[in-house]
């Protein structure tokens, strides 16, 4: 069975473009309760190591140096089948290819600058949760 949560971040490309009121309120439309959320900002150190899994890719320098390079915001998020919902709300990676009315497709800039992340798995969006959020800070 799918899990009910997910993980996102609002990207610095979308918070630095005043969006971040704009994507919360399309992510509690499409019936998503907030869990947890933290307006904060990753160092290089730590985008490094959220994007662990893309050390290998050719695009992971540039990947750390704009995620570390504005604010963003971290939120846990709750739904039925999470994972799979929110990545349809959000688009594809590649904002050209989003479907219209998706997050990507109304405020992404480019496939790196693409406004949002989701989890792409149950596993991942736990331990994604868990880089951002102690136990406490869940409700
Ligand atoms: P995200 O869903 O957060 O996961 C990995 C991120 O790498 C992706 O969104 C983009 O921000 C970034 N990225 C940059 N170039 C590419 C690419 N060619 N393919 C996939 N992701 C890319």
């Amino acid at each position: 069975m799918s899990g009910n949560r997910t993980f996102t971040m609002i990207k610095p490309d979308a918070t630095a473009s005043n969006n971040i009121g704009a994507i919360l309120q399309k992510i509690n439309e499409a019936g998503f309760r907030i869990i947890a959320m933290k307006y904060t900002r990753l160092s290089a150190e730590s985008a490094g190591k959220f994007y662990a899994v893309h050390s290998e890719r050719p695009f992971y320098k540039d990947l750390v140096n704009y995620m570390s390079s504005g604010t963003i915001v971290a939120a846990i998020l709750e739904k039925d089948n999470a994972v799979a919902s929110f990545r349809e709300l959000i688009g594809a990676t590649d904002p050209a290819k989003a479907a219209p009315g998706t997050i990507r497709a109304l405020f992404a800039k480019s496939i790196e600058a693409n406004a949002v992340h989701g989890s792409d798995s149950d596993e991942n969006a736990q331990i994604e949760g868990n880089f951002f959020f102690s136990e406490l800070e869940r409700f």
